[in-house]
Order: structure tokens, then C-alpha cells, then sequence
């Protein structure tokens, strides 16, 4: 009995601990446009980190993905979970991203670890500006040298 009472506390301590964390960029707004899920912004990103990460094994071994990721141009219009994020500044800091991406995907073999590491800067930056929630797991992302 008692063992199955504390497994129940330490679970809800688990669930509001995790919560908290996923919802740092996500109660700056009292109207959430997605109150039960995950905005379109938060789902891209996920796939952007989720992404970069794959990248990042590439680059380590001096190669790139040969396919340009168009999903991740959506940046500029995927609807985020509040909208008040959406300022000018965002906008630089999305079109610093698209074209940190691109370069990294014409980079000659030797420019191709700098690139790298300066499109996860990039993320960085935003990540600073609007949402630094997420900045200790995207820092892990960079390549150490
Ligand atoms: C132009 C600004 C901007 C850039 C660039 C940016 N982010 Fe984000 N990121 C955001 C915002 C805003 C959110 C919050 C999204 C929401 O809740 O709708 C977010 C959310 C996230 C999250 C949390 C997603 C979740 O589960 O809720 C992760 C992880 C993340 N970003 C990683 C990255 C990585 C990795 C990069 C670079 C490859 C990156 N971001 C580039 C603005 C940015």
C-alpha cells in the first residue's frame, strides 16, 4: 500500500516537473491557439532538433544529408503557440536560420564544421530572444572542437 502511494506522488511530481519544462515558451498568452496540443511551431522545431542532430553524426564524419530540408522554410509561417513571439525580431532570427541553413548545404568540405556550428548559434540566438527554455538541449547540439 504505502509503496503504491508514493509511486503515485512521485508521479505527479514527474508529470507537473516534465509539464513545467514543455511549457516554458508556451504561457506567455491567454489565449493558447492550441490549448490541448502542440502548435504547429512546436512540432516543426522538434523536427528541426530532431533533424540537426542527424545532421550534426553527418558533419562529424565531413558529410551533409544530400536533400535540402523545404519542410523547415515553414519557420516563417508555422503558427506558434503564442503568437505574441511572432514580433520583426523573430522574423530575423527565422530568416538568420534559413540562411544559415542554405549555406551549410553549399559548404565546401572544409567550411563545413564552421557552418555547422553557426547554424546551431543561429538557433541559439532566437532561442535567446524568444524562448530560452530550450537553450542548454540545443547548445548540446553544437560540435566541440
Ligand atoms: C526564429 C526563432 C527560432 C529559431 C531560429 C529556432 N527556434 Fe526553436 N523555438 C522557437 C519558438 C518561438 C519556440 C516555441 C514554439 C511554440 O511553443 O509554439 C521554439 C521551440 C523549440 C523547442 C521546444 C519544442 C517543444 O517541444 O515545445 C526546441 C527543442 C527548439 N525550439 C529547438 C530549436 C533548434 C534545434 C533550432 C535550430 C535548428 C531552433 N529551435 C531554432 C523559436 C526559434
Amino acid at each position: 500500500m504505502k509503496t503504491a502511494f508514493v509511486g503515485k506522488i512521485s508521479l505527479i511530481f514527474l508529470a507537473t516537473f516534465f509539464s513545467l519544462f514543455l511549457f516554458k515558451c508556451k504561457n506567455a498568452s491567454d489565449k493558447p491557439l492550441n490549448p490541448n496540443g502542440d502548435s504547429e511551431l512546436a512540432l516543426l522545431m522538434r523536427m528541426m532538433n530532431d533533424s540537426t542532430a542527424a545532421i550534426k553524426e553527418l558533419v562529424a564524419q565531413g558529410k551533409l544529408p544530400d536533400k535540402f530540408p523545404e519542410a523547415f522554410l515553414k519557420i516563417h509561417t508555422a503558427k506558434p503557440t503564442d503568437q505574441t513571439v511572432k514580433t520583426e525580431e523573430f522574423e530575423a532570427f527565422a530568416a538568420s536560420y534559413v540562411e544559415g541553413l542554405k549555406q551549410l548545404y553549399h559548404s565546401s568540405p572544409s567550411e563545413l564544421e564552421t557552418n555547422y556550428n553557426s547554424l546551431v548559434q543561429r538557433c541559439i540566438n532566437c532561442h535567446q530572444s524568444v524562448c530560452p527554455g530550450p537553450i542548454k538541449a540545443i547548445k548540446k547540439l553544437k560540435i566541440e572542437n
